[in-house]
């Protein structure tokens, strides 16, 4: 099956009151691993390609390997660029066969954010082509860059930027953030705010980034095979089956997979020091990528039989 855009799938979600992932690819492993945890599971995908993964797999290779995944499915795919920075981040991905783009202008003053994202959505539009957009700003790590504070999204602000720079969805701030150390204290998400906005945009789809949910067991089997990852706390996943039940319809997870890859990957190396051949960790690497996202799917996002 070709690549889809997030259009009919976001219309469902919302309808039905579940939530689609948005999972961050980096190599073969990984897109392997999520799509078949997708098959097993008959569920939508979104799979997402940061510029880091850009440039460290290498665009055209990304694409291949999804294409070559799609040629053995017949699952709903929607290939999405991740926080993309600026215009020409957008239009490679959109002339490179990508069917959603994130234009990430939240860290612009709010003028300067409408104006960026209206010119990758006339862009976008005339190609057919899905465009994301984010207002208010995630605190955490994103692109080696670390933001302190968070500033949450406005709900009159995300009105008007809908409406004036015609983005097909928006990803707002409402307390999570990007990593593994999400939280300090009790983890919490601002449902009021979320609530408001979802009104004040009816049949709108939110995104949710930085929602990760950072499975302890995966923390400790890094840290019992000579990890170093102390303090690591995500969102909890009943948090993120309210978010999904209340207009978000997109919910992005990087976090757990490097987390559930690098695990099994030091937990292998540990246990079997004579191995040197590359497939002997990354078989249960990608076992422990599949099983995740399976997981999530089904337990988290709601999208079980969704495809
Ligand atoms: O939001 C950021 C994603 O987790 C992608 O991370 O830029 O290191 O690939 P990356
Ligand atoms: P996590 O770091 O929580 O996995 O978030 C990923 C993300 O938002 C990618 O855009
Ligand atoms: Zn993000």
């Amino acid at each position: 099956m070709p690549l889809v855009g997030p259009k009919e799938m976001f219309a469902r979600a919302y309808k039905e009151g579940y939530a689609v992932g948005a999972f961050n690819v980096n190599n073969m492993e990984i897109i392997q691993g999520i799509m078949q945890a997708g098959a097993e599971e008959n569920a939508p995908l979104i799979l997402q390609v940061s510029a880091g993964a850009r440039k460290y797999a290498g665009q055209t290779y990304i694409v291949k390997l999804i294409e070559a995944g799609l040629m053995l499915s017949d699952l709903p795919v929607v290939l999405h660029l991740d926080h993309g920075a600026d215009f020409q981040i957008c239009k490679d991905c959109i002339d490179g066969g990508f069917t959603s783009v994130m234009i990430d202008g939240s860290h612009l003053p709010f003028e300067e954010n409408i104006a960026i994202t209206k010119k990758v959505v006339d862009y976008a539009h005339d190609h057919g082509v899905w465009v994301e957009a984010e207002l208010g700003r995630l605190a955490g790590v994103e692109e080696d860059v670390q933001a302190e504070h968070s500033i949450y999204t406005d709900p009159d602000q995300a009105v008007e930027f809908v409406e004036r720079s015609g983005c097909d969805s928006l990803a707002i701030a409402i307390g999570t953030s990007h990593g593994a150390y999400k939280f300090s204290g009790e983890p919490k998400l601002d449902f009021d705010r979320l609530d408001v906005i979802s009104k004040r945009l009816p049949g709108y789809p939110l995104v949710l980034h930085g929602a990760s949910s950072v499975p302890q067991e995966f923390v400790e089997m890094a840290n019992a095979y000579g990890g170093k990852v102390a303090g690591a706390q995500g969102v909890p996943e009943a948090l993120l089956r309210k978010a999904a039940a209340s207009g978000v319809c997109k919910i992005n997870i990087d976090t757990d997979i490097r987390l559930a890859m690098t695990a099994s990957i030091r937990k292998h190396l540990v246990e079997h020091p004579e191995n040197f051949d590359p497939r002997g960790y990354l078989t249960p690497a990608r076992q422990a990528v599949k099983d995740m996202v399976r997981r999530k799917i089904a337990t988290v996002l709601g999208c079980s039989g969704k495809a």
